[in-house]
This record gives structure tokens, sequence and C-alpha cells, in this order.
């Protein structure tokens, strides 16, 4: 699977692990950075992985900062995006199945490094359900239009 990442500089070393995960797995990972430890804003590659998920260059997003709360804030900007914040495999399995998410957001200074890739296996793998889902997740894309 093609899967875009990004991070801020506190999400920078849970990335770099989630990356090599994911490449072990056979995964194509395109990292957009941030790749040092410089301070940064999170909208800036928040911005560049979920125009790259939209514009359906990579099938999933996986962003990184303290928390996955601002880096999903500004995700959900761009049309298309269905970005979700996961601290646990159940909401990362279920936000695949009932919402369709496309960008999965975790916060390095909240998640510790195990289960951050037990979480990012769910999401990767978990499918979306469709059926009775479709209807909704189709009128949060209609909110984008208005
Ligand atoms: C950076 O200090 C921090 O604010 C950022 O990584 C993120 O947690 C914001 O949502």
């Amino acid at each position: 699977m093609k899967i875009a990442a990004g991070s801020d500089h506190a999400g920078l070393a849970l990335k770099r692990q989630l990356l090599e995960r994911l490449r072990a797995q056979g995964h194509e990972v395109n990292d957009l950075g941030t790749h040092d430890t410089q301070s940064c804003d999170y909208p800036d590659y928040a911005a560049l992985v979920a125009r790259a998920v939209a514009a359906g260059e990579a099938e999933r997003g996986l962003l990184v900062c303290g928390t996955g709360q601002g880096m999903a804030m500004a995700a959900n900007r761009v049309p298309g995006v269905r970005a979700a914040v996961c601290a646990d495999t159940f909401t990362a399995k279920a936000t695949r199945a009932h919402n369709d998410a496309n960008v999965l957001c975790i916060g390095e200074r909240v998640v510790g490094p195990g289960l951050a890739g037990d979480i990012v296996d769910a999401f990767v793998s978990g499918p979306y359900e469709g059926g009775r889902h479709a209807n909704r997740v189709a009128k949060v894309a209609a909110l984008e239009r208005r």
C-alpha cells in the first residue's frame, strides 16, 4: 500500500519508528517531512500528507505530532480527507470500518511506541465495511460542499 507520512518535530521520533515498521511490512512509504528536530509547524506537514491522499497519490496517510490533534484538525480541512486521532486499536479498527478514515493521526506524547505500532497495523489492514455506513460517510462529504 502507498502511504504518505508526515510529522512535526514532536512526532519525528515516533514517525521514524512507524515508517521503519511499515517499510519492513512491504508498504511504499513517502515521508514528506519534517526530517529534523528543529521546531516547525504541524499544519505544513498535515497539508502535504492530506493533499497527497486527496489527490490519490497515497491510499492512506500517517501524521504524528505531540498529540495528533493539531494534525487531524488541519488535515480535515482538505476535501476528501477523513483524518482520525487514534490512541487505541479499537478506535483505529472502527474508524476504518465505519468512517472509512484515510489519515491516521497519532500523538507521540500520548501513545508509546509499542501501542502505536499496533494502532498503525490495525489502521492499515482494517477494511471499510460500507453498507449502512456509506450514506453517513457521504453526508460527511456533503458538508464539504456547503
Ligand atoms: C508541538 O509542541 C505541539 O503543539 C504539536 O506537536 C501538536 O501536539 C499539536 O497539536
